[in-house]
């Protein structure tokens, strides 16, 4: 990989979790992979008071767990150089002047101010960070999700980022995006004859996207409760991966290309009315109940719940697309905790043949299905059905299984790696443009509207279940079946 040109990086939020679960990391094994030099600096902004020597020893401890065998003491020695602690008050003006002296005067280095607080702080480092002239025309922004909670409030977000830097300056990471396999389905649609002339309404039954996660809100109950899976899986990553499925070919892989195509889609997702939200969309909530044979307590036992909450730890959608290629085409999304296993897949279901002449006890054989995995493992599978061996003409799914672990030996980069990478060069392609984060909460809305206009609570689903019988009842009014009941 080429080396990086010398940047300096602010990470705002520097002692929280995402800093120590997911960005030291990455940037670690961007120093041990030879790509970040020593001239690179990466400094954490927080409020504790700590001396460098104090949150270098808060920063090995926190990041070693999730570096696993690729930490070693010697590269992580290395790191440590280029990393420094900054403690202010991200709200107070007066602590921009010394963050730029920290900084200095480097106006043709490349700076990365990363946001990883809560949004209700964005307009206000934004601001600081203009008035101190600490944004430079080499500088960019990275801002993580939640961006509001609803239309108007991610307006107001944007409008404050926005003031301060340029919409090309702005990086709003959906680490969804930075996921190998979503970028291989690009490769795979648009590097390959194969697919593109199947890849639209008369060839495809239906699309089902899962992102299932075994965990609960691990202790964050009193933020999960004011925003719900609707607001924190689907209205982003979900959508985002529908986008990638559905977009017509772009013209080329520019950013705006590629997000001009993804816009596009959003746009012509039909718009729920209130009756559209009774019949198709489901929301959940987990009861107490066992993951990976474990006992697990019940959503509304969290800590930071209410007792009587109406939080949906679960929601599936049946989303329809209104152009010539998808028309008629249902795309099934899901996403909950505490269900069976973490699995996040892509299945894309290819109609049964127009005649069958192999005979009624063959009959029924699931004709072609292409599954993209993300998680737990990074594969496509094309499943054909073919004969098996015997006198018998009798039919049998098989699949055609690429491995990326097996194909590609090389290291393959975190989504979190990947998107700071090409954060850092600029690289705008994998990250979400303002008018197609609104154009997803556009949609987004009526449901939420609707489910809070309503008496009626999600449907509970014991932990560790695939979610509420509803959900299977969702796709069978169109006869079809979630791919692990199929
Ligand atoms: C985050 C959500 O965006 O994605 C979390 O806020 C969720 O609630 C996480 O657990 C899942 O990401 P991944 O990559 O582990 O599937």
């Amino acid at each position: 990989m080429r080396t990086l040109p010398d940047f300096d990086m602010v990470l705002f939020g520097g002692t929280g979790d995402l800093a120590m679960r997911k960005l030291l990391p990455a940037l670690y094994q961007q120093v041990k992979a030879g790509t970040v030099g020593p001239g690179s600096r990466i400094l954490a902004a927080a409020r504790r008071s700590l001396t460098r020597e104090a949150f270098l020893e808060l920063a090995e401890t926190s990041c070693k767990p999730f570096l696993g065998a690729d930490y070693d003491a010697a590269t992580w020695a290395s790191f440590a150089e280029r990393l420094s602690y900054f403690s202010m008050d991200a709200q107070a003006a007066d602590s921009y002047g010394p963050l730029g002296a920290a900084l200095g005067q480097h106006p043709d280095r490349i700076r990365v101010f990363y946001y990883s607080t809560s949004p209700d702080f964005f307009a206000a480092i934004s601001a600081h960070l203009g008035g101190a002239g600490l944004i430079t025309p080499h500088s960019r922004v990275v801002v993580e999700k939640p961006l509001g909670h609803d239309l108007e409030s991610s307006r107001e977000i944007n409008d404050a980022v926005g003031r301060h830097f340029t919409e090309r300056q702005i990086f709003r990471i959906d680490h969804y995006l930075g996921k190998e396999p979503v970028q291989n389905l690009l490769a795979l649609r648009f590097a390959n004859v194969l697919f593109e002339p199947l890849w639209r309404r008369e060839w495809v039954q239906d699309v089902q996207i899962t992102v299932a996660e075994q965990l609960g809100v691990e202790g964050r109950g009193d933020f999960y409760e004011g925003t719900g899976a609707l607001r924190d899986m689907l209205q982003n990553h979900l959508l985002q991966l529908l986008c990638i499925v559905a977009m017509e070919p772009p013209t080329a892989s520019d950013p705006d290309a590629v997000r001009d195509e993804k816009l596009k889609v959003l746009r012509s997702l039909r718009a729920f009315t209130s009756q559209d939200v009774a019949a198709k969309t489901v929301r959940g909530q987990y009861k107490a109940g066992a993951v990976a044979g474990r006992p697990v307590a019940g959503y509304v036992e969290e800590p930071g719940v209410a007792p009587d909450s109406r939080t949906e730890t679960f929601v599936a959608v049946k989303a329809e697309i209104d152009t010539w290629r998808w028309a008629g085409v249902p795309f099934f999304l899901r996403t909950g905790k505490r269900m069976p296993e973490k699995l996040a897949e892509i299945v894309i279901n290819f109609r049964q043949v127009p005649h069958f002449i192999f005979g009624e006890a063959a009959h029924g054989t699931r004709a072609n299905r292409l599954v993209i995995r993300m998680q737990p493992d990074e594969s496509m599978r094309l499943y054909l059905v073919a004969k098996q061996p015997g006198d018998a003409m009798a039919l049998h799914p098989v699949n055609l299984n690429l491995d990326f672990a097996e194909s590609f030996r090389a290291r393959r980069l975190e989504a979190y790696e990947r998107l700071l990478l090409d954060a850092i060069r600029g690289r705008l392609t994998l990250f979400v443009r303002r008018d197609e984060q609104e154009a997803a909460w556009c949609w987004v809305e009526p449901i939420l509207d609707s489910w809070a206009a309503s008496e009626d609570r999600p449907k509970s689903y014991t932990a560790g279940s695939w979610g509420p019988a509803a959900s299977s009842a969702l796709l069978s009014r169109d006869g079809l079946a979630w791919s692990e009941e199929d």
